[in-house]
């Protein structure tokens, strides 16, 4: 394997010494995307939030300062869990899936997601499961670096998948949410705002 390709591979799944500084790393390059989600997040106190792929957990520790809030959290990796916890020790985070959620239906106010659906073995099953555990009328952030800004890194060669805004505009509508784009660090980066609008009976 080569040295892209392995960097890669701890983007996807950070394990280990290296897995740790992948993460450190990526908290330097992702910032203006933590500072866009917590702004479009709109958080307010008391409500029930979910960080799906947290990595080392600096974006919950940042937040949950601010924040009074339930957080929670999975990552499919063991090694980041242990990392995270230790740095924010009263979130409730574990190891898990976003194709399989262990939470009960209808359950948080906010979802978010950061450079993790490249990832996803499943876009429609961990949409339709993110989609399940969401209150009506709760938010879920789908936060991505655009595709041809990926493509033009040779990490990303292997071991993503790489969507187009339009792709995921589409999955998210296909599963029920209603959905709004909203770009930034000059189109490089997005938010995709998945709205779980209730449905009116009749
Ligand atoms: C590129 S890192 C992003 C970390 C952090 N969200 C950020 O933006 O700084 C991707 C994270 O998603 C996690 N991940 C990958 N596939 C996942 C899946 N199917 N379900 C949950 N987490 C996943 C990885 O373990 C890793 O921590």
């Amino acid at each position: 394997m080569n040295i892209f390709d392995y960097i890669g591979t701890q983007f996807r799944k950070p394990t280990g010494f290296w897995g740790n500084v992948s993460t450190l790393i990526m908290n330097i390059i992702n910032r203006n995307q933590y500072k866009a989600v917590e702004k479009v997040l709109e958080l307010k106190q008391d409500e029930n939030v979910l960080d799906i792929g947290f990595g080392n957990g600096f974006i919950i520790k940042k937040l949950s300062d601010k924040y009074k809030s339930s957080f929670y959290g999975i990552d499919i990796s063991e090694d980041m869990v242990k990392i995270a916890q230790k740095k924010n020790p009263t979130a409730k985070l574990s190891q898990g899936d976003v194709n399989n959620l262990n939470f009960s239906e209808n359950f948080f106010e906010k979802i978010y997601t950061m450079n993790t659906v490249y990832f996803w073995s499943d876009l429609s099953k961990g949409l339709e499961e993110i989609f399940r555990v969401l209150k009506d009328n709760g938010v879920f952030i789908n936060s991505i670096k655009s595709k041809e800004f990926l493509n033009k890194l040779p990490i990303t060669r292997n071991n993503f998948e790489k969507y187009t805004v339009k792709e995921l505009v589409k999955a998210s509508e296909n599963c029920g949410f209603s959905v709004e784009v909203k770009p930034f660090s000059k189109d490089r980066e997005y938010c995709i705002i998945c709205r779980k609008v209730r449905k009116l009976n009749g």
